[in-house]
């Protein structure tokens, strides 16, 4: 299983102050030091963390290959094009979301996805779609022509914190999931079970399988057994972490998580 680390949360540093410190460019030689494989950046329609000058300057210094999180938006597809990077993650976005909620609605955009999709192919970008675990989803991404996938681990992740985290800070965040222990252990079961089935399904129509959001240190164990996912994008428990431990020894404690398996 391959790691690919985010790193759009240095750049979320630096905004607080609006000033050089820290670049999100210096991460890149980390993580190939560290023994990742990929890194991946959001080059969101609002800026707000990573911007065009960090992209470009990502894209063409990286030794890994950078696969850039985008949304369907006219504008960033230009960017895109002119970027060209390794891969490219089509994300649904909304402006005053925290983060990514919610996978690619692949039906109602079909056609602009399939349009997007055939374009960057032939700019010689791999494309991925960012889904919810379903079937409906998966064999829509299969007929856009996407390589691969990227199932969302959202829901999975939150039913985690709310069984396994004492923050009220979670708790709060995520009112629909305020419910007796045994009944976020079946949803817990239930997500899980949605992502090892959603893997097999798409692998069994040639998609490549990655998967991401909201993974941390101790919900990763769980879906590195799930045979078929080639690939993580982890980013804020790592660059939380390594407030405390530094960024390279922070990325090198997930991989050895996620390596377990292939030891
Ligand atoms: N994958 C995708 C498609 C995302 O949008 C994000 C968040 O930018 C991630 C992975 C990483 O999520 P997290 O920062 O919660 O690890």
């Amino acid at each position: 299983m391959f790691l690919g680390v985010n790193i759009d949360h240095i750049a979320v540093l630096r905004e607080a102050r609006k000033i050089n410190d820290p670049d999100p460019l210096d991460a890149v030689s980390l993580v190939k030091r560290a023994g990742a494989d990929q890194i991946t950046i959001h080059l969101r329609e609002d800026r707000r963390h990573i911007n065009d000058y960090d992209a470009k300057r990502i894209i063409e210094n990286s030794q890994l290959p950078v696969n850039l999180e985008c949304a369907m938006d006219e504008e960033i597809m230009k960017k895109v094009i002119e970027l060209s990077p390794h891969r490219a993650t089509i994300v649904p976005e909304k402006r005053e979301e925290v983060t990514t909620e919610g996978g690619l609605d692949v039906m109602k955009n079909f056609n602009n996805l399939q349009t997007i999709s055939k374009k960057l192919q032939k700019n010689g970008t791999e494309v991925s779609l960012f889904i919810d675990p379903n079937p409906r989803a998966i064999e829509l991404s299969k007929d856009i022509g996407a390589q691969w996938i990227e199932l969302h681990t959202g829901l999975y992740s939150n039913i985690y914190a709310m069984l396994f985290s004492n923050l009220s800070y979670t708790k709060h965040s995520i009112k629909e999931l305020e419910l007796p222990r045994i009944e976020l252990k079946k949803l817990l079961e239930k997500a899980l079970k949605e992502l090892v089935e959603s893997t097999a399904y798409a692998n069994s129509l040639g998609l490549k399988v990655a998967a991401g959001h909201g993974l941390n240190y101790q919900n990763v164990k769980e879906i590195c057994k799930i045979n078929g996912i080639v690939e993580l994008n982890i980013g804020q428990c790592i660059i939380a972490r390594s407030v405390f431990t530094g960024f390279e020894k922070a990325v090198v404690d997930m991989l050895e998580l996620i390596k377990q398996k292939n030891r």
